[in-house]
């Protein structure tokens, strides 16, 4: 993965507020998706994990006690990255890739009562 973490969570080098900044690989094709209404480019290959925290300092809310969360093992053990597509159903952020015209949100449409369990 070619990113740097951004020391400081709320100001990186490039005065975006994003968690991860790429430092290379920047040369790969770009792919259009939507976080949160907004649209964003990506890079093909992405994960949705390396997107969204391209361009922000958190990767989600906790759906109970609404803290950021990042993700944290980056490998698919710890279920810190879900994030939901707009129908309801989730995405695990660090293994899922991007592909054009994907839509995330990065809280979930649902209430907490309708969350299936892990
Ligand atoms: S960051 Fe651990 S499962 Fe995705």
């Amino acid at each position: 993965m070619a990113i740097s973490a951004s020391p400081d969570t709320t100001s990186d080098a490039h005065g975006t507020g994003a968690q991860l900044v790429r430092v290379a690989e920047t040369g790969r094709m770009p792919v259009g998706i939507t976080i949160d209404g907004q649209p964003v480019q990506a890079l093909v290959d992405d994960t949705v994990l390396t997107a969204i925290l391209t361009q922000q300092a958190r990767l989600r809310d906790n759906e109970f006690g609404g803290g950021p969360r990042a993700g944290f093992c980056l490998m698919g053990a710890c279920q810190e990255c879900w994030v939901w597509r707009p129908d309801g159903s989730r995405l695990r952020a660090c293994s899922a890739l991007v592909s054009e015209g994907l839509v995330v949100l990065t809280r979930s449409p649902l209430t907490p009562w309708q969350i299936p369990s892990l």
